[in-house]
């Protein structure tokens, strides 16, 4: 039967093209394969339960399969590479099922009784790629995580491939969808952990399998970068609901904010100004620009938008110059996106691993790199009002270019932050975020 879904039209390549990477990382810090284990089951202290399973990023890139601990990919230059699984024999929990589907054509398949029978297939002067185990000095290998290996293999994984950017398209979906759904349940009078319920279950996904915890903050909430409290309770005021929540698809995240107002209000001008930012700032993902340049505008705008909503009395100018803007947006514009929802080598200088560190003044921006075609990466600008930083500038004399009146009048909504996942492309950018919303709308 000949296959239909694109993305098992795509894979051989994917893997084709992983191969010939880690041929010339391999060739460049001296080794001749590599093994590349999938992690292991980690059990609490003082417990018989474990946490749920998270598998190394490297073995995902090659295999799309998310429960695999004690799992191994064998890779030799030259050869198919020998997808090692692990399946114990176990009345107590439900062994992993056996991997199928188109992919597997690309891979020799063992099945493992027990992760030690690895040891078996791993080649001479093969690096190791993965979380250390005990016994494995008795493997063999010729080194455990090597900087030479990992940095070049990080460097590559920023540009995707065909293949990984669909699947960053079907993440996007799912989270499109289960954000539509999470809005729903904010306008029904929903709690914190009630929208995010309504979130699971539209994603499709279990708490596990998120890519990371959802932040769902109701007003004042919204001003803590990372709330992940979920309360229970249904405040009598509704003002503002930020949701930052992903979903992914074969291993691949999605990372979306939206930010809502419950009603018309000088606020819900603020998240319309945001996100017409936000959108000026995506139309600059493409090749050759250097991602801090965008961060940097960034600052501009949000000190534009500062003086146009009444939050500042100095100029824009002024309020880029006095690092004010970084009272209100206190994070970076972004991040790579992938594998992981924060992807690896955004500091990378070169795939050699020289360092690239983020620019004075903005140790928080994740990504340094210019951008490649194919690179995907997120922009999230915010305006927060955040007791902390706020109390801080008025500590150290920014505070008197601050209009406090009107920050009173907004602090109860928290802040807003609109995030998009955008590719940068030759032709353009591709918001996979706004086709996914426009994608799924009823
Ligand atoms: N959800 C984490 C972030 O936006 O970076
Ligand atoms: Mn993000
Ligand atoms: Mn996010």
């Amino acid at each position: 039967m000949p296959t239909t879904d694109p993305l098992d039209r795509l894979f051989p390549d994917h893997v084709a093209t992983l191969a010939a990477t880690t041929d010339q990382a391999l060739g460049a810090a001296g080794f001749d394969a590599v093994v590349i284990g999938a992690g292991f089951a980690h059990y609490r202290f003082l417990d018989d339960s474990a946490d749920p399973f998270t598998a190394n990023p490297h073995f995902k890139a090659w295999a799309p399969i998310l429960n695999a601990p004690g799992s191994f990919i064998v890779y030799v230059p030259g050869r198919r590479p020998t997808l090692c699984f692990h399946q114990p024999e176990d009345y107590w929990h439900k062994p992993p099922a056996s991997p199928s589907g188109d992919w597997l054509k690309s891979f020799d398949l063992k099945l493992l009784r027990n992760p030690a029978q690895a040891r078996a297939h791993v080649p001479p002067r093969a690096a190791y790629l993965g979380e250390p185990f005990a016994g494995s000095e008795d493997w063999g290998f010729a080194a455990v995580n090597p900087p030479a290996l990992l940095s070049r293999l990080h460097w590559a994984r920023g540009a995707k491939s065909p293949y990984e950017l669909a699947c960053l398209r079907r993440a996007a979906r799912s989270g499109a969808r289960a954000h539509r759904a999470a809005l729903t349940a904010f306008r029904a009078g929903a709690s914190e952990y009630e929208i995010h319920l309504a979130y699971l279950e539209a994603s499709g996904h279990t708490e596990a399998e998120l890519p990371y915890s959802n932040i769902i903050a109701l007003n004042e909430g919204a001003a803590i970068l990372h709330y992940t409290d979920l309360g229970r309770e249904h405040p009598l005021a509704r003002r503002s609901f930020l949701i930052d929540a992903g979903a992914q698809f074969r291993g691949y995240a999605c990372d979306i904010t939206r930010t809502h107002a419950a009603a018309a209000s000088p606020f819900q001008d603020l998240v319309a100004s945001v996100d017409a930012l936000e959108l000026r700032l995506c139309e600059m993902v493409r090749p050759g620009v250097a991602y801090p340049e965008i961060h940097f505008a960034a600052h501009r705008f949000v000190a534009e938008l500062l003086v146009e909503h009444a939050l500042v009395t100095c100029t824009a100018d002024a309020a880029v110059a006095t690092g004010l803007t970084s009272v209100f947006f206190p994070h970076g514009v972004g991040h790579l996106l992938g594998l992981q929802v924060h992807d690896v080598g955004g500091h990378q200088a070169d795939e050699a691993g020289g360092s690239a560190p983020p620019p004075a003044g903005h140790p928080y921006l994740r990504l340094t790199r210019r951008l490649e075609p194919g690179m995907v990466v997120t922009i999230e600008p915010g305006v927060y009002f955040i007791d902390l930083l706020l109390d801080r500038a008025k500590q150290d004399g920014r505070g008197q270019d601050i209009n406090w009146d009107t920050v009173a009048d907004l602090a109860p909504y928290g802040g807003v932050r609109i995030e998009d996942d955008v590719v940068a492309l030759a032709e353009g950018p591709e918001n996979l975020t706004r086709d996914a919303f426009a994608a799924t709308a009823d």
